[in-house]
Order: structure tokens, then C-alpha cells, then sequence
């Protein structure tokens, strides 16, 4: 597939930050009636991290991860011209955690902004991102996925909270003389009429009907999990396949198959029904759970840090969420 632009994209500064804290399936066995049996055989997760609320907050986060981003790309935060910070979980919604992370960083007075599309968040960063570096307008953006979903969670819902947890993951999209570098093919969708699916009211009257008597506390995430992983396994083959149709490749054309960690089930099915290598999907979820708009970045960092990714290589991005929205991003890097 070629591209006729003036402009190509190098993603570069891939980085992550977690929080210390590890919270185990044993750890939750103390507190809800679960076992880590239940939560290994349906969910693939063993451990996940989570941050101290009353030191760390997503700002925090974010920035470390960011900060890593650009002593990666050899960069000072006054070279970027635009930050994109994807979460659910800013603490205010004014001001944007993008602006307070642009001044505490000292890249004021870049624009920021924060990007909400729950767990398809990050790619739909890098999605924007790549495209305003490539038209020109743009020549380094810094893309932050960061959740801290365990300040969103009910610790006495047993069926949410065993799947979070809290991390962040960055990249930094720089304008590249190579014109075919860059986001080969990239595909968004939202259907807004699943949003009872998975949904953070912050008042009462926001509850749809059918949840008027679910016990979680106002604040906190509700979910139908059934919903959501049917959703998930669907579009999961739908974009991949979308994505290789689109652009011509073929499953061995690509290097690695980066995917939102939600549920090694949702993963395992795609592996199978789409007949993807499993050494080429890299799955982390059983060490950090679900972490949102923050597990792409995740997958993305431990990538690098095994020299998995290599110049040139084709690599597929994509993640599925709240909204209902869905994303996917072909790279040649
Ligand atoms: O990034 C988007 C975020 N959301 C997701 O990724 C969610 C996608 N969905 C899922 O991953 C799965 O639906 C869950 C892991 C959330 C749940 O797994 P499931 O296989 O769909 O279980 P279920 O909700 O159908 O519940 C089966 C049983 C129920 O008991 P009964 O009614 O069969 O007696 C639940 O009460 O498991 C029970 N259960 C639990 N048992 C032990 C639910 N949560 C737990 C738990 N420990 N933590």
C-alpha cells in the first residue's frame, strides 16, 4: 500500500509507567468472594498493579510515562507542538489532566487536550495524532493512554473489580522524511446505542432502568460483562480482518498483532478464529489486568524492550471499549 502524502511518521519514545503496588488474586480472595481460580480460568489475569490514590493520581502517571517518552526520542518537552492524553480517568474534567501535565512537564503553551474513548482511547490518540503530523499542520505530538481504573472500581463488585488495573503507556509521533513510515491504514467507529453496556455515572439519575437496582456506588463502573465480551470478540475479528483487507497484507506480513488487554478469553478467540500466530500477540494481562486506555502502551513498551520491534516492521494496533468504540491502526514503523 502506498501513500501519497508529504509527510511520514515515526513513532518513537515508546514508553510505559506503572504504579509499585501489586494487588494479587490472593489479595482479593481477602476481601470479596472470589477465589484466584475463578478469576485465572475467566479472566487470564494474576496479578495487577495499582496505584496509591493519596500520592499518584493519572496526571502522575501519565507524566512519568511521558517524561520516559521523551528522554527515549531524544527530546525536551518545548519540541512538542501538541499532547493527547486518552483516559476515562482525569480527575477533573476541567481542566483537562493534558493541560496540567503540559505545564508541569513545561511544555506550556502547547496545545493539550484530553481524548475520551475509554479502552480504544490510545489508539484513537495515535489515530488523531498520526494524522495531524502527517498533513503537516503538526511536527511531534506526544500520545499518553493512562487509566486508573482501580479509583473507578467497586471493591465490593466482585464481577468489575477483579479486572482492573492502573497504567500508562506513551509514544511520541514525529514528522519523517520517509513518506511510507507512518500509520499505513487506521479505522474508528463508536455505536453509542451499547453505552449501558459499561458506563461511570457520576449522579443517580444517569442510571438506565434495567441497573436502577444494581447496589454499585455512584462513581464507580458498571458492567455488563457479557455484553461487553460478545461485543469484543466480534469486533475484535472485525477490524483485524478490515485491516488486512484494506491494506492487502496478509496475516504473515505482520510482525506483531498489538491488542487491548481485556480478557485473555477475547484475545484466545481472536488467535483462533482469525488464525493469528500466538507468537506474534502478546499478551500481558495476567501481570497487569485490564488498564484501559493504558494497555496498549503497555504491550507496546515490553515490544521494544524485547527488540521485537524493529524499523520497518508492520505492526497492528487495536482495542475495543466503552462507548461502545472500537479502533485500529496499521504501522509500518
Ligand atoms: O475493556 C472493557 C472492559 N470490560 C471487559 O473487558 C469485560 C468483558 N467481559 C468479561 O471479561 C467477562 O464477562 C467477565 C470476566 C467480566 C465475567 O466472566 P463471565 O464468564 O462472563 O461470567 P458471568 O458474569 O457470566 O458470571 C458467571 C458466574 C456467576 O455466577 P452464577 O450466576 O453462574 O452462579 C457470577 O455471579 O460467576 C460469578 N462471578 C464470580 N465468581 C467468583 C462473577 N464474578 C465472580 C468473581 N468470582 N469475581
Amino acid at each position: 500500500m502506498s501513500l501519497s502524502t508529504a509527510f511520514g511518521v515515526r513513532m518513537s519514545g515508546i514508553a510505559s509507567a506503572v504504579p509499585d503496588r501489586v494487588l494479587t488474586n490472593a489479595d482479593l480472595e481477602r476481601i470479596l468472594d472470589t477465589s484466584d481460580e475463578w478469576i485465572r480460568q475467566r479472566t487470564g489475569i494474576v496479578e495487577r498493579r495499582v496505584v496509591d490514590g493519596e500520592r499518584e493520581s493519572q496526571a502522575s502517571l501519565a507524566m512519568r510515562s511521558l517524561r520516559t517518552s521523551l528522554d527515549r526520542a531524544g527530546l525536551k518537552p518545548s519540541d512538542l507542538d501538541l499532547i493527547i492524553n486518552c483516559t476515562v480517568t482525569a480527575e477533573m474534567t476541567c481542566p483537562s489532566n493534558a493541560c496540567r501535565i503540559a505545564a508541569e512537564i513545561g511544555a506550556t503553551p502547547v496545545p493539550a487536550f484530553d481524548l475520551v474513548a475509554a479502552c480504544s482511547g490510545f489508539v484513537y490518540g495515535i489515530n488523531v495524532g498520526e494524522s495531524l503530523v502527517r498533513s503537516g499542520r503538526f511536527r511531534t505530538v506526544g500520545v499518553i493512554g493512562c487509566d486508573l481504573m482501580t479509583q473507578v472500581v467497586d471493591y465490593e463488585d466482585r464481577s468489575v473489580s477483579i479486572l482492573f488495573g492502573d497504567a500508562a503507556g506513551s509514544v511520541i509521533l514525529r514528522r519523517d522524511p520517509d513518506t511510507q513510515r507512518g500509520c499505513l491504514y487506521q479505522a474508528m467507529g463508536a455505536d453509542g446505542r451499547g453505552w449501558h453496556s459499561l458506563y461511570l455515572p457520576r449522579r443517580a439519575r444517569e442510571i438506565p432502568p434495567e441497573d436502577a437496582d444494581n447496589p454499585i456506588r455512584i462513581g464507580c463502573l458498571r458492567m455488563h460483562g457479557r455484553e461487553v465480551y460478545k461485543f469484543a470478540v466480534n469486533k475484535f475479528r472485525e477490524v483485524i480482518e478490515d485491516a488486512l483487507e484494506k491494506t492487502g497484507l496478509k496475516v504473515d506480513d505482520v510482525s506483531q498483532f498489538v491488542c487491548h488487554q481485556m480478557n485473555v478469553r477475547i484475545i484466545d478467540a481472536a488467535i483462533e478464529r482469525i488464525g493469528l500466530p500466538r507468537d506474534r500477540v502478546r499478551i500481558n494481562i495476567d501481570r497487569y489486568g485490564n488498564t484501559s486506555a493504558g494497555s496498549v502502551g503497555v504491550v507496546l513498551d515490553e515490544l521494544r524492550g524485547d527488540g521485537a520491534l524493529r524499523e520497518g516492521d508492520i505492526v497492528i494496533i487495536v482495542a475495543f471499549g466503552g462507548g461502545l468504540t472500537w479502533a485500529s491502526s496499521v504501522w509500518r514503523l
